[in-house]
């Protein structure tokens, strides 16, 4: 939902940023900032800091950082357009409804109402006699009315326009079908419907906005699914099917399956807390929704080789944010549905509270390589489960597992014991090793590597940073800034993209704040904006500029010297296979 950024602005000029902070952790004066200990990673001494000037809070430790809306955000757990509500109570303000005629903004509203239009149309066809071939389909895997209902599927029919006849009539037009990736253009032009004769499975946020569809086919034909495309309301990356079911869950954890089947058939067996990842590996957004509702994770994915590795990925995401994670393992069913319509649902009740957690999978993964009545296997499986083990952050978990590989291998536990303390101190000395490298390299240092976000150059990138935030702060550098350089010379798409939203801001009277941005900005790019909003150099702002920009020149130069050079290197040797060694050169079986 896009909000007016000059609502936004006003907003937080209002607040007072320590007050609301300051009723999370506790914050002590020092120079221009407040700082205190981060309310978002464990810590002793405080790194997070308040700037009230700068409307903004950064933590050195975590780099987490950002507007106070996104603090509200966080702690509370609300969504964005949430957070801005309960601030606004705060200070007697009405978040505007009328200001929401913003071009974005209503291209959005359009497709949702398209979406929620043709999720209707998808429905009701169910009613209709042409949907015989899906409702025979629906009975065959045992879809129970109830939850065609709750999950609101239905079915798109075997013409080629049925839908766009249906959305035209309620005057939507081509472009928008398009946009909203529900038709496709041939390549001779013409507009055809995209799901065609299949079983669709609206997918919606936890708002109740329907932002696509999955689709499957009523018999064994490929592709299996068809999905919506990424449009403008649709990033696959950032939800999971049925969160807007399962965020109501009263269960303490979510059940992360494969597919969409899998979801539905756990719900219907009683598991309304179970979601899906949709065919990609879990992505840190959905890990971050997770995160946002339950501490804990139970993952269902297929018993497959490419389950097994997804799974891996996902225990990797969700540790690092310090959800508990349990792993299913279902033996003689690939998947949850298949395991449920084999088993019954009280059997996978039983699977469920017997779940192993993350670290007796990956012991047992370590374990099954190896036969252990052979004495050298033996060996390799006590190294590798023992430095495994070594990297368990709970010294309570580390005690139990050294007692089951005393148990497994029938080898002392004081044994094995002193081997982890030595693999822990060798890991050790590894870290530091690593951490002394890493710090001693600027190279590395400059990468933002809180963000998905690389530099290519990070000499340009890091005085485009600097030019960024004088700027940001310092309005009045902006003639200055234009007259040197031009956006594509700061290099790095983000910093581009940053620099022309901060000159929007100017333009229209704001502070780049982050939180004015979210609709124009990645999530990536904000956490950047904090960070580089937060590290202004200190001196003369316009002197500091000049610097900057002087490197910026020359790097950019540079750039395009070698871009050159690199044409001119190509062609000398193009010429030179061309004259010496003729056609035969290039051979590979000579
Ligand atoms: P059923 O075969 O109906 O039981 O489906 P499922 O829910 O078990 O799905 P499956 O495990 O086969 O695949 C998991 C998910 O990957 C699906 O829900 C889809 O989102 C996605 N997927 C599967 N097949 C395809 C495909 O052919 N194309 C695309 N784009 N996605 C697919
Ligand atoms: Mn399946």
């Amino acid at each position: 939902m896009a909000i007016d950024e000059r609502f936004l602005d006003e907003l937080m000029n209002r607040l007072d940023m320590v007050d609301v902070v300051g009723r999370y952790c506790k914050l002590e004066k020092r120079g221009n900032r407040w700082w205190g200990c981060c309310p978002f990673h464990n810590e002793k001494t405080p790194s997070f800091t308040v700037d009230p000037e700068k409307k903004m809070f950064y933590c050195f430790g975590c780099k987490e950082g950002g507007g106070i809306i996104s603090f509200v955000e966080k702690t509370e757990k609300l969504e964005f357009p949430d957070a801005v509500s309960l601030l606004a109570r705060m200070v007697g303000m009405d978040v505007p409804t009328d200001e929401r005629e913003k071009s974005i903004y209503k291209r959005r509203t359009r497709l949702l109402a398209l979406n929620k239009e043709a999720a209707r149309f998808f429905h009701s066809n169910l009613e209709k006699e042409i949907s015989a071939p899906a409702r025979d389909y629906m009975a065959r895997r045992q879809i129970s009315r109830k939850m065609v209902i709750r999950f609101g599927l239905g079915y798109a029919p075997d013409q080629w326009d049925g839908l766009i006849k249906a959305m035209v009539a309620k005057g939507f037009d081509k472009g928008e079908l398009l946009d909203a990736g529900l038709a496709v253009k041939s390549e001779k032009g013409h507009i055809y419907d995209r799901f065609r004769n299949r079983l669709i499975f609206p997918i919606i946020d936890v708002s109740g906005n329907v932002l696509g569809f999955g689709g499957r086919v009523l018999d064994d034909s490929l592709p299996k699914y068809l999905n919506s495309p990424e449009s403008y309301v649709y990033h696959k990356a950032n939800h999971l099917f049925a969160m807007n079911l399962a965020k109501n869950s009263t269960a303490p954890q979510f059940i992360l399956a494969e597919g969409y089947m899998d979801v539905l058939m756990l719900h219907q067996a009683g598991f309304d807390n179970a979601v899906a990842s949709l065919g990609t590996a879990l992505t840190p957004e959905q890990a971050d929704l997770i995160k946002k509702r339950k501490g804990e994770v139970v993952v269902a994915y297929d018993s497959d080789e490419a389950g097994q590795k997804a799974t891996e990925r996902a225990i990797e995401l969700l540790r690092a944010r310090d959800i508990k994670i349990k792993i299913l393992k279902m033996k003689g069913a690939k998947d949850p549905d298949e395991y449920i319509k084999k088993y019954g649902s009280d059997a996978f009740r039983l699977l469920l509270s017997g779940s192993e957690n993350s670290s007796d999978y990956r012991l047992e993964k370590i374990r099954a390589k190896y036969d252990i009545t052979d004495d050298e296997q033996k060996l390799a499986f006590l190294n590798e489960a023992i430095t495994l083990v070594s990297t368990f952050k709970n010294s309570i978990e580390v005690e139990i597992y050294i007692g089951k590989l005393a148990e497994i291998t029938g080898i002392r536990r004081e044994t094995i014991e002193g081997e982890v303390k030595k693999s822990l101190k060798r890991q050790r000395r590894q870290n530091e090793r690593r951490e002394m490298r890493e710090n001693t390299n600027p190279e590395k240092n400059a990468q933002p590597s809180f963000t998905r976000i690389r530099y290519q150059n990070v000499t340009l990138a890091r005085a485009a940073e600097g030019i960024l935030s004088l700027l940001a702060h310092n309005p009045e550098l902006k003639g200055l800034v234009e007259e040197r350089i031009k956006p594509e010379d700061l290099g790095e798409e983000a910093l581009i993209h940053l620099y022309g939203e901060i000159c929007a801001a100017i333009d229209n009277g704001i502070y780049p704040n982050p939180d004015t941005m979210t609709d124009k900005l990645t999530a990536d790019e904000r956490k950047l904006l904090a960070m580089i909003l937060a590290n202004t150099p200190d001196g003369s702002p316009k002197l500091l500029v000049l610097d900057y920009l002087g490197v910026v020149a020359m790097e950019s130069a540079k750039s395009k010297a070698k871009v050159d050079a690199k044409g001119l290197e190509e062609l000398i040797a193009m010429k030179r296979n061309d004259t010496r060694y003729g056609n035969g050169r290039n051979g590979s079986n000579e």
